[in-house]
């Protein structure tokens, strides 16, 4: 499919990113958000080179939407990454932006900058945003407390806002964290400095998410005080905090040993997944679910439809009924 343009952020329709989910955020639903005509992210995490091109294709095949590739460098070797990187290029039409957790290293922003693609970096301090302007970042993502998944840094999403927004006027700049809902948006774009958002929970519990039922169900139950911040799914991904449901597991403690507690495919193979892993339940996952680290931003307060359609939650972010 031949790739559209438009004016907005990122050559989308309306400013509504989905944030680039391992696991979580796959073709379908990349496809779906692109094609509501908001800006879809692949999940590429740990993916390997020949996955990561048969992921593009197939996002291509579905969408002439604007889409982008997410890569976590802190979970990577820096030689791996730049593999990883080339292989996503390789496989991608030039309006395909590259979108990275946390800075990337210099040589790898290097790399994006230097393929005339646009370098997408989320942040969670103000410190790192100057430093992403100085690797010459195209859009900055910046992301508070507030938000599921592992936490960049310890301010919410609109006291760190403020402070980035001085340092990159001519930067689009999008919030992330806790938002789920037009009165959010409204909050941070219509009403604040933000030209734009990037949600991560509100996607996880739609229809065309790769996410197990059982998480999407939990994540439609729970209100803002169900979640909070540990470190405790830490095998795989350690040393940075993250916001999940506060489930039993979470409330006990770490005193269970550290056994098999489900199994999975991942990128096409059978793996295990043992107690205390960072990996995320996905449809393919069988095993003790709520055991499992199950990411929840405070914006499931308002998260209440199970199995929304990705491209109504677009359309119902920035005011327009579907
Ligand atoms: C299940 C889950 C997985 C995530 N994985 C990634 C990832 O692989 N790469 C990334 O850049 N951000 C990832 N994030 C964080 C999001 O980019 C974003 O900061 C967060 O979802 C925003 O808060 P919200 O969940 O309240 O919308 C993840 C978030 C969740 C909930």
């Amino acid at each position: 499919v031949k790739p559209a343009t438009n004016n907005g952020v990122l050559g989308a329709q309306h400013p509504v990113m989905l944030a680039g989910m391992g696991g979580i955020a796959g073709p379908r639903l990349v496809a779906a958000v692109a094609d509501a005509g908001g800006i879809g992210t692949l999940g590429l995490y740990k993916a390997p080179p020949t996955r990561i091109a048969a992921l593009i294709r197939e996002v291509r095949s579905m969408t002439s939407g604007v889409f982008g590739v997410n890569f976590v460098p802190e979970v990577l070797e820096d030689s791996t990454l730049g593999a990883n990187l080339e292989a996503a290029i390789a496989a991608s039409d030039p309006t395909v932006f590259i979108s990275f957790f946390g800075l990337p290293p210099s040589g790898v922003a290097n790399q994006v900058t230097g393929s005339g693609r646009q370098l997408v970096v989320q942040v969670g301090t103000a410190a790192d945003a100057r430093q992403a302007i100085d690797i010459g970042v195209d859009v900055l993502i910046v992301q508070g407390t507030e938000a599921g998944g592992h936490l960049l840094g310890t301010q919410p999403t609109a006291e760190l806002l403020r402070d980035v927004r001085s340092l990159a006027p001519g930067v689009p700049v999008l919030a992330a964290g806790g938002i789920s809902c037009a009165a959010d948006f409204d909050r941070l774009v219509q009403d604040g400095p933000a030209d734009g958002v990037c949600c991560g929970t509100v996607f996880v519990a739609t229809a065309e998410s790769n996410a197990h039922g059982t998480y999407k169900d939990r994540i439609v139950q729970s209100a803002a005080d169900d979640t909070v911040i540990t470190e405790m799914f830490e095998v795989g991904w350690p040393g940075r905090r993250h916001r999940v449901v506060n489930t039993a597991q979470v409330r006990d403690g770490k005193i269970a040993a550290a056994s098999v507690i489900a199994r999975t495919r991942i990128y096409g193979s059978e793996s295990l997944i043992f107690r205390y892993s960072a990996a995320v339940p996905t449809s393919e996952t069988v095993g003790a679910i709520d055991d499992m680290a199950l990411y929840c931003g405070v914006s499931c307060q308002s998260i209440h439809e199970p199995n929304a359609r990705a491209g109504d939650v677009v359309r119902s972010l920035i005011g327009l009924r579907h």
